[in-house]
């Protein structure tokens, strides 16, 4: 199984080092000084100096796949993808460059390596789904570095509901020359108004992938909605291909002891999504529309 990377003790503070608008979402970067370099599919809570404003909302930090990872002189630069749905989200993408985001992490399991997943598969299929594309970038560019052969499936409801698509280009956006980055030939698109790709499921194009060739030798990784998660664990069941689900459930602590986030097990039992995910086995659950999950 694929170690973690344990958090260091206690919540930390750094800095904002960016926040630009990527389409409908946000992607907010901050320089960690002192915590390790975090592996795909690991996610941290955050909060900011605005938390428990007006009302005392949000009063708990907020759950986030890293997105993007960089090694920066003094530290790690962290990039977060997010969409403004509530209190929490709103105060992170409200931040400015300079000031502070405390953050506790990186925590959960990460996604397997390829060979542990699936010994025998020759490549990946990755898909995400509207801001759950969010820990596939870190995902595809280690899957890269790897040599492995992979296809990503990015999906989305609308145009407002989209955007972090520079996270998947060849050359990450602002690389030097300043030129817009180019996507990367392995990533396909689908939308539900059709402004880009194929106009419908992104899971359409995961049926596709599986009915041809690719489906005996390859591996599915997925994160997004619930009902998306849910179709692709049918379709993975279906063409028995090994997959791993990037599940959400609401998270008040984030290290195991709420069990807020608990999720049914398939024959039985519960697993804690923060401690024993959000990477979690397709085969290990039942269903994976979870009550709770998903905005
Ligand atoms: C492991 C994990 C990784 C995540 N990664 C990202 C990410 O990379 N980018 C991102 O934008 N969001 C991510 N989320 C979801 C994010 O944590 C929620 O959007 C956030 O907590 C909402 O807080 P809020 O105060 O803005 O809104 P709230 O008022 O708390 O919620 C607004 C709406 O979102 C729903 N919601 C709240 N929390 C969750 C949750 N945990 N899962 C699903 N729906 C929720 C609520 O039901 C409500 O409809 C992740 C969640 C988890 C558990
Ligand atoms: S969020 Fe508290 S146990 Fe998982």
């Amino acid at each position: 199984m694929t170690e973690r990377v344990l958090a260091p003790f206690g919540r930390r503070r750094c800095e904002v080092v960016a926040n630009r608008a990527s389409g409908g979402y946000r992607i907010v970067s901050a320089l960690d000084r002192e915590g390790p370099e975090p592996r795909p599919g690991q996610f941290y809570m955050l909060a900011t100096d605005r938390w428990g404003g007006p009302g005392g909302r949000p009063y708990l930090p907020r759950a986030f796949s890293v997105a993007e990872v960089e090694r920066a002189g003094e530290g790690v630069r962290l990039d977060f993808l997010l969409e403004a749905v509530g209190p929490g989200t709103e105060a992170l993408a409200a931040l400015r460059e300079g000031e502070a985001l405390a953050i506790t992490g990186p925590l959960g399991r990460p996604f397997s390596a390829l060979g542990e997943l699936a010994p025998t598969a020759a490549g990946a299929i990755l898909v995400g789904g509207g801001i759950g594309i969010a820990p596939l970038a870190l995902l595809r560019r280690e899957l890269a570095a790897r040599g492995v052969a992979q296809r990503v499936l990015l999906g989305f409801r609308d145009r407002r509901h989209a955007g972090g698509l520079e996270l998947f280009a060849c050359s990450p956006a602002g690389s030097p020359g300043g030129r817009a980055p180019r996507m990367s030939s392995e990533v396909r698109t689908a939308s539900e108004d059709g402004h880009t790709g194929h106009q419908g499921y992104v899971t359409d194009l995961l049926a596709v992938l599986l009915e041809g060739d690719e489906a005996a030798g390859a591996a599915v990784y997925a994160c997004g909605p619930p009902a998306m998660l849910e179709a692709v664990r049918g379709l993975c069941a279906a063409g028995e291909v090994p997959a791993e689900l990037a599940m959400e459930a609401p998270m008040a602590c984030g290290f195991g002891s709420c069990f807020g986030c608990a999720v049914p097990l398939r024959g039985g039992g519960y697993l804690r999504l923060c401690v024993d995910g959000p990477v979690v086995g397709a085969d290990r659950i039942e269903t994976a529309l979870v009550a709770g999950s998903g905005h």
